[in-house]
């Protein structure tokens, strides 16, 4: 079966998480993905967190399916004509380099143009234009930058960061999405054009919730789905809502049997309005249907921390996957909170290719995640990771090098 980006051609000068991302997502839609490292080292994830000696880690592993590896010092003169090359006959180069690494390099915007005006240029850098345009960044400091530290967390706690790479894999999905938009312009305009995805923008696009609350706190000074709502203090930022859903329908992680021993007994709760009958039915409080305290929304965000603790008096009756069913079958929106030994083992994920399994030559067998968007006309087969440089020669020959030129190539420690 035929892939949606088949036929397409990348040119993957990616390192580390966020750009990885984005051209595995490429390649996952069908993409030919050449990813160019240096030769000896490679991408520095392959030996980072490595869980056995000498073999590419599984942080490595996870972000390069699917993609050819080819070794090029691109410092060296011949090393940029191989890279002149490959400019030449691809359609997108995908870089997550410091600022300014890639004109240092040579290859400015000018320099792609003058080779391949039908090039997109597609980067991750940590900021966009401004003051701090020049700094390097890591997904944490996308995570503060952007505003989803300062507002997640506990009210008497520091801010923190979250487990989702929101800065890293937040900002290769946007990337991906801006260069499949400029694949399909070009289809118009026969050129091609930059494509930037800062990682403080991506995050503070995920965070848009709170850019609005931060103007309805600034209208008000007070949001009533908040936590700090009705008995605690607002200041003038957004404050961190802990669990709260934040939302219209509000939410709550609540214990569930087994809590003592299991950090992860618990399950997010939503008392969603449409519901409220059959909540109070469920919980045994059929009085709070009609009674004015909790009948309506309003009346129940003055009420919300009580409300919360009688639930949970009933979730902490059940353990979380039944709490589930029994909700579910009231269509009360729910969820258990779910252990990564938990998802490794989740049979939908698995059968869904979200979760799958991947051989590799010097790993052996490894878990990792498939493709999250699925498309009934372009499926995803996840093959592994490449090895450093495994298809540097296929590809130079398919530049047209020949034997004795990747020869003198090596030995001039080129490739
Ligand atoms: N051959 C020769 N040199 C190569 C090369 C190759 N194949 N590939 C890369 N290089 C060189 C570059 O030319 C550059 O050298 P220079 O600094 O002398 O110009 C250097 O390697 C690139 O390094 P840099 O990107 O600065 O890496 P770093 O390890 O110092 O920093 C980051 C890593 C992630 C902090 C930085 O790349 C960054 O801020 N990226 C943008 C934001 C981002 O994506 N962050 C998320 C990472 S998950």
């Amino acid at each position: 079966m035929s892939k949606a980006l088949e036929g397409v051609r990348v040119l993957d000068f990616t390192h580390v998480q966020s750009g990885p991302t984005c051209t595995q997502l490429l390649a996952w839609f069908g993409a030919d993905v050449i990813k160019v490292e240096r030769a000896g080292e490679g991408d520095a994830t392959r030996g980072q967190l490595r869980d056995i000696p000498g073999v590419d880690s599984l942080y490595f592993t996870m972000l390069n399916h699917n993609k050819r590896s080819i070794t090029l010092d691109t410092k060296k003169a011949k090393g940029r004509e191989v890279l002149d090359s490959l400019i030449k006959s691809c359609d997108v180069l995908v870089e997550n380099f410091a600022p300014g690494a890639l004109d240092r390099m040579g290859i400015t915007w000018a320099h792609v143009q003058k080779l391949n005006p039908r090039m997109i240029v597609a980067s991750v850098k940590g900021f966009g234009p401004g003051k701090y345009a020049e700094c390097k960044v890591y997904e944490n400091v996308a995570q503060c930058a952007g505003g989803a530290a300062s507002t997640t967390g506990f009210e008497d706690g520091p801010p923190l960061v979250t487990g989702a790479q929101i800065g890293d894999s937040g900002t290769g999905l946007h990337l991906a999405l801006g260069i499949v938009a400029a694949l399909y312009q070009r289809e118009r305009t026969g050129r091609g054009q930059k494509v930037l995805a800062p990682m403080q923008d991506a995050v503070l696009n995920l965070c848009r919730v709170k850019l609005r609350d931060q103007q309805r706190l600034e209208r008000s000074g007070v949001m009533h789905e908040y936590p700090q709502y009705p008995d605690g203090q607002f200041g003038d930022a957004v404050p961190r809502a802990g669990n709260a859903s934040g939302g219209g329908q509000p939410g709550a992680i609540l214990k569930c049997k087994g809590w003592e021993a299991d950090p992860n007994a618990y399950i997010y709760f939503i008392t969603q309005a449409a519901v409220w009958p059959a909540i109070c039915r469920v919980i045994g409080e059929e009085g709070w249907v009609d009674d004015a305290a909790y009948a309506t929304p309003a009346a129940r965000l003055l009420h919300l921390k009580p409300i919360f603790a009688r639930i949970e008096k009933w979730t902490m009756t059940q353990d979380k996957f039944a709490a589930m069913d029994i909700l579910n079958e009231h269509d009360i929106p729910c969820g258990p909170i779910l252990s990564m030994k938990e998802i490794a083992a989740d049979a939908s994920l698995r059968e869904s290719g979200t979760i799958v399994e991947v051989d590799h030559p010097t790993r052996g067998r490894y878990l990792s995640v498939g493709n999250p968007i699925k498309m009934s006309d372009s499926p995803t087969e996840v093959t592994r990771s490449p090895l450093l440089g495994e298809h540097t020669d296929e590809v130079l020959q398919q530049l047209g090098y020949s034997s004795e030129d990747l020869a003198t190539l090596r030995a001039e420690k080129v490739i």
